[in-house]
């Protein structure tokens, strides 16, 4: 029966951030060229890769339980001839490499997130078992880029981060901050426009500190990036993430009042709105400043959806502290937002702090999504009888049902006879749920 198996079967699995998924799509197209085809089956491959996130403990524990699951699948009998090698990578690989090889025998290989183009090679030579380098430079100018996505495809501009947040692992799993060529991006671009894309989310741990170099060899920033990628007659939308309060520099600011491609919506986590959390985060901005920039935002777009990470219970987060996040979430009215409960992280100087129970964290978690989700339905309220502009980027579950994005990055769901991938439409909305739009064709 194998030999009628003429390719070679990969499962890949992404955690974690949005980088992780555009580093999966790599390492699919890394092993593509050497005869590899992706199974969604794990266990029908012969290789096993687990892209995995370090951020929070309960991230970082999937992936042992992961390898647990399948260390089950390798002893079913049927399993034994095949011998499927697999590999850990990403950021748990960067930060715990020796220590997963000691817990988990299993595993094969373990590549971090700067060196995984090596990993075609280190698994045909079997020499090198681990490679956590720091490669940057090197990793771009080896990656395949093939077009896996219709519509809107993500593209990492920058990597890393030298911002050492107290509570943050990514400094050390991703290394020092990194901007790719403009030329490379503006190259990799094109090759997705071949493949008729409308859409390209610029992707960096902290994108906004981007400063790579142009064609002139001169240093140049993410406004002039997002400008130039604008010219691209088939790019009709331009998006950023994540970014940070301290790189939001004037010229970016100016970019979402004159470029009509970049959409009003921006991803600018605070973590807390308070000062004194900020500052023991070792933020770098302080509450102030972020109403500073909200402002400048709002003179240059005045329709601008904002969000934000948040994370509750930080060591020293007293009731006081977290009445000031409530309010600033009051005053700012984000349209969406995520948050977590403080995960010390090992290494990271906030682990080592005096922490909060469990119980106050959950009760401060509950407290923060409740108002979170009472301003996100009532944002999304305001859009029903409105005509909005979507762009459709995929297929529903339901028979007809296509599912786009507004300007304002909300999904919306719509039902239609013809096909709408690929098309920015006018549509009506017609209800709203907490998390989403549904709406119909307008006339
Ligand atoms: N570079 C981005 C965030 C990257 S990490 C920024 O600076 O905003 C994504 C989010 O995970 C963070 O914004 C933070 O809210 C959350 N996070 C990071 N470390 C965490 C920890 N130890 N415990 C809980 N949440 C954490
Ligand atoms: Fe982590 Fe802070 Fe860097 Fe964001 S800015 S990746 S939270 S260290
Ligand atoms: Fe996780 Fe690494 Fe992204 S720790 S959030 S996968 S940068």
């Amino acid at each position: 029966m194998n030999n009628l198996r003429s390719k070679k079967k990969l499962f890949i699995k992404s955690y974690g951030c949005q980088m992780n998924v555009y580093d999966s799509e790599r390492i699919k197209n890394l092993f593509e060229v050497k005869g590899f085809e992706e199974t969604l089956k794990i266990d029908d491959a012969d290789l096993i890769i687990l892209n995995t996130c370090h951020i929070r403990e309960k991230a970082a524990e999937k992936v042992y339980s992961d390898i647990g699951r399948i260390n089950k699948i390798k002893k079913q009998e049927k399993n034994i001839k095949k011998n499927f090698k697999l590999v850990v990578a990403g950021c748990v690989a960067q930060a715990e490499g020796q220590e997963i090889i000691k817990r988990s025998p299993s595993v094969n290989f373990i590549v971090g997130p700067q060196s995984y183009h090596k990993l075609p090679d280190m698994i045909s030579s079997d020499k090198d078992i681990i490679n956590d380098d720091f490669l940057q430079q090197e990793k771009f100018k080896n990656l395949l880029f093939k077009s896996s996505k219709k519509v809107s495809e993500f593209i990492t501009v920058q990597e890393g981060c030298d911002k050492f947040c107290s509570f943050c692992v990514v400094p050390y799993t991703r290394g020092s901050e990194f901007s790719r060529p403009v030329n490379e991006i503006l190259n990799e671009i094109n090759i997705y426009c071949d493949n008729g894309i409308k859409e390209i989310v610029l992707l960096g741990q902290n994108v906004n500190a981007y400063h790579g170099l142009n064609q002139n060899c001169k240093q140049v920033d993410l406004a002039y990036l997002i400008n130039k990628i604008a010219e691209f007659d088939k790019i009709k939308r331009i998006r950023y993430m994540t970014s940070h309060p301290k790189d939001m520099s004037e010229s970016l600011i100016e970019c979402h009042g004159n470029n009509e491609k970049l959409m009003p919506f921006l991803h600018l986590p605070i973590q807390s709105g308070s000062t004194k959390v900020l500052k023991k985060m070792h933020r770098n901005h302080d509450v102030k400043k972020y109403f500073e920039i909200v402002d400048k935002l709002k003179s240059q777009r005045s329709d601008i959806a904002l969000s934000s990470d948040f994370i509750v219970g930080f060591p020293g987060e007293n009731d006081e502290d977290f009445d000031q996040t409530m309010k600033l979430i009051d005053q700012i009215k984000f349209v969406i937002a995520y948050s977590f409960m403080y995960s010390p992280r090992p290494g990271t100087p906030a682990a080592n702090l005096k922490q909060i129970k469990l119980e106050v964290k959950k009760a401060r978690l509950y407290a923060l999504q409740t108002l979170l989700k009472e301003q996100q339905k009532s944002f999304n309220k305001n859009f029903v009888n409105k005509g909005i502009e979507v762009l459709f980027d995929r297929k529903g579950r339901y028979k007809n049902q296509y599912i786009g994005r507004s300007i304002y990055n909300q999904s919306v769901f719509i039902k239609s006879e013809k096909n709408l991938i690929g098309l920015i439409q006018k549509v009506q909305v017609i209800k709203s749920t907490d998390f989403a739009l549904e709406a119909r064709l307008s006339e």
